[in-house]
């Protein structure tokens, strides 16, 4: 068996990506454990969830004058003062310094809201509703330097209904979220998923374009 890759992950608000991964590392669907819930926000509703389920979690709040590199070392002490070798982005919302993305190449991941590399940045739900799109989804990527732009693992594709709003898109992208996440995480906890010359390997090829996971 392998031994079980210690990982963690960084939240900011509800957390729910969080929990699905910790089910998942729960029930095996993920060779690894979670070794810290970090947040940068006491009041997310993550912490306590997480708490509640008996995960170690810290808080990394930056200070008041502090630089974006002082948060990044602050977060990157915590992340290997416990040993964790993969960084899962949950919906952490602070934009990580150079230093930060270069120290954890290869190793940090992010979901987002949009299938990639259409709508990065906020208010992808809203986005895609303006512009009339047939479907809309997530993407979980390796983060680079550029934001919302590392190269994409999978894809949670939805079409677009006439009645939906920004709330129902966004509860049913939230779903397919809980389900491609612990999937990316499961295949880099088993070494199929990996990085290499600036590219995601699946299985030992470089991924030309995302897995895709139609909702059903
Ligand atoms: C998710 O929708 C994710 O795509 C985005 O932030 C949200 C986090 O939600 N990056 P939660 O805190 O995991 O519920």
């Amino acid at each position: 068996m392998e031994p079980a890759l210690p990982f963690a992950v960084l939240i900011s608000g509800r957390g729910s990506n969080m929990l699905a991964l910790a089910a998942a590392a729960a029930d095996g669907r993920i060779a690894g454990r979670i070794v810290t819930v970090i947040s940068d926000r006491p009041e997310a509703a993550g912490l306590a969830e997480a708490r509640r389920r008996g995960l170690a979690v810290q808080l990394v709040e930056p200070a008041r004058d502090a630089d974006r590199a002082a948060l990044g070392a602050a977060l990157t002490a915590a992340l290997e003062g416990h040993g964790a070798e993969l960084v899962v982005l949950a919906g952490f919302m602070r934009i990580l310094d150079a230093g930060f993305v270069r120290h954890w190449r290869g190793r940090l991941l992010n979901i987002h809201p949009s299938l990639l590399p259409d709508y990065r940045g906020l208010h992808t739900h809203r986005r895609v509703l303006e512009a009339g799109d047939p479907r809309h989804g997530c993407t979980v990527h390796f983060v680079t330097e550029e934001l919302d732009a590392g190269p994409a693992v999978i894809q949670g594709r939805l079409s677009v209904q006439p009645a939906d709003t920004e709330e129902s898109l966004s509860a049913r992208v939230q779903q397919l979220e809980h389900i491609i996440y612990p999937r990316a995480v499961g295949w880099f906890a088993t070494g199929r998923l990996g990085w290499k010359d600036g590219r995601a390997v699946l299985d030992g090829r470089p991924l030309e374009s995302p897995i895709i996971e139609d909702a059903q």
